[in-house]
C-alpha cells in the first residue's frame, strides 16, 4: 500500500473511532425511513454457509444474519465494532480488526460478501473490492449497498463540490462511482439497482475468476 493510502486509512479510522459514540444517533432517521428496509432486501440474497462483512460497523446488519452460516465481520474502527459487539457475541459471529484493503484470509473462501455504506471510505475503494474478490469463491457474490455520484448533472456537480468538505469531516467521499470501480476491480457487475434516485443504489457482483475456471 502507498504512503498516501496508508495516511488515508489511518485517518478514515480515526475519524471513525471518534464518531463511533454518535454513529447509531446521527444515522436513525435514515435508518427508520430508508437503511433498515434495504438492509432486509439485501439480506434476503445472502448465500451461505460463508460469509464475510466488511466494514460491519455498529453491527447494523447482523440481526439479519441466519443461525446456519458462518459469519465473519471486520472493520477497520475498533470503537465503531465495539457497538457491534453484544450482538455479534449472541449470535456467535467473530469479529475481528482489519483494512478491507489487506484482508487477512486466504483466497476463494466466502459464499458471500456483504458491505453497506462502506466503500464511500475506504481510501482504495478498487483496492477493496479487489480483496473481496480474491477471498470470494469462484460461485460467490459480493451485495453492496452504496451512496454514489448521482447521475443527474446538477447534483453531481453540488456532490462533487461539498465532498471535500464531507469526507474532511467524515471520512465519506459523496462521490464516489462504484459502479465503475466494481468494473476495474474485475468483478462482474450483475445487477445494480436504485434505492434513492440515482444517489443510494444496491450493487450485486460475481468475481470473474468463476468465468475463468469454467474455460
Ligand atoms: C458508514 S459506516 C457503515 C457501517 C455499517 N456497514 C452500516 O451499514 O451501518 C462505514 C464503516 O466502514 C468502515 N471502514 C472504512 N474504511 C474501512 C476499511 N478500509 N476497512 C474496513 N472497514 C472500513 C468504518 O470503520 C465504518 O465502520
Amino acid at each position: 500500500m502507498n504512503m498516501e493510502i496508508e495516511k488515508a486509512t489511518l485517518i478514515t479510522r480515526k475519524k471513525y473511532d471518534r464518531n463511533a459514540k454518535f454513529y447509531n444517533l446521527m444515522e436513525l432517521p435514515l435508518e427508520l425511513f430508508w437503511y433498515a428496509r434495504w438492509r432486509r432486501r439485501l439480506f434476503r440474497k445472502v448465500r451461505g454457509p460463508r460469509v464475510l462483512e466488511v466494514g460491519v460497523g455498529t453491527g447494523k446488519n447482523l440481526r439479519y444474519y441466519r443461525q446456519e452460516y458462518w459469519a465473519t465481520g471486520v472493520d477497520l474502527s475498533e470503537e465503531m465494532m465495539f457497538k457491534a459487539k453484544p450482538l455479534a457475541k449472541s449470535k456467535g459471529i467473530p469479529l475481528a480488526l482489519m483494512d478491507a484493503q489487506q484482508l487477512a484470509f486466504g483466497d476463494s473462501i466466502f459464499d458471500t460478501v456483504v458491505a453497506t455504506f462502506v466503500f464511500c471510505s475506504v481510501p482504495d475503494p478498487i483496492k477493496g473490492l479487489q480483496e473481496i474478490q480474491r477471498v470470494l469463491k469462484p460461485e460467490g457474490q459480493a451485495l453492496l449497498i452504496e451512496h454514489v455520484l448521482p447521475e443527474n448533472a446538477l447534483m453531481a456537480w453540488t456532490f462533487n463540490t461539498l465532498d471535500p468538505l464531507t469526507s474532511a469531516l467524515s471520512g465519506v467521499h459523496i462521490n464516489r462511482k462504484t459502479s465503475d470501480n466494481i468494473h476495474k476491480a474485475g468483478f462482474k457487475l450483475i445487477r445494480e439497482e436504485n434505492l434513492l434516485f440515482t444517489i443510494f443504489k444496491m450493487f450485486f457482483a460475481e468475481p470473474i475468476k468463476k468465468e475463468k475456471e469454467a474455460q
